[in-house]
């Protein structure tokens, strides 16, 4: 079976979606976070604040490098993955790539009790989230299929991909 990638900004559900989705059609959940921390043996936010967001995107390439030719893999891509073409051109190399998305004030809400993610620990995390949505508009728009996860249940999504991957044969 090839990979499912799902892609999109922070807070539009890749994670719970994902887990789901792995679990669904037992199908092995991985997630670039995880695996960054892993190798790095450190945080998201430690990495940021001592090494840099290049240097995280770095790692996050290479860590993309290692799983894009696995098979069976429901794939929890980070929200900035979609900035280097590379890492789209190695998950569409053996997966079908979906884009969840979400509006401003769903993702302002489903990420502002958390802390780990460096790019929304600042003042004003809604400006942020709207300057970043825009500028990543285009790159998301490179997924495969698109799905809006504002309105819909986790279930509801999860079936939705079923039917992507099924129709994708
Ligand atoms: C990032 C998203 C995060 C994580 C890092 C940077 C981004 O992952 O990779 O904080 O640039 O959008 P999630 O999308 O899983 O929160």
């Amino acid at each position: 079976m090839k990979n499912i990638v799902l892609i999109g900004f922070m807070g539009t559900g890749k994670t719970t979606i994902a887990t789901a989705l792995a679990h669904r059609l037992k199908m092995r959940y991985v997630s670039t976070d995880d695996l960054i921390e892993k190798k790095e043996k450190s945080t998201i936010n430690e990495i940021f604040t001592r090494k840099g967001e290049e240097y995280f995107r770095d790692v996050e390439a290479s860590v993309i490098r290692d799983i894009a030719d696995k098979e069976n893999l429901v794939i929890d891509a980070g929200g900035g993955a979609v900035l280097r073409e590379d890492n789209m051109a190695n998950f569409r190399s053996n997966g079908v790539v979906i884009c969840l998305a979400a509006d401003e004030e769903t993702i302002m809400a489903r990420t502002k009790k958390y802390k780990h993610r460096p790019l929304l620990n600042v003042e004003d995390p809604k400006r942020r989230i709207r300057e970043l949505l825009a500028k990543r508009a285009p790159f998301y728009a490179k997924a495969d299929h698109c799905i809006d996860t504002g309105k819909l249940t986790a279930k509801q999504v999860v079936e939705k991909i079923e039917e992507i991957v099924k129709s994708a044969g």
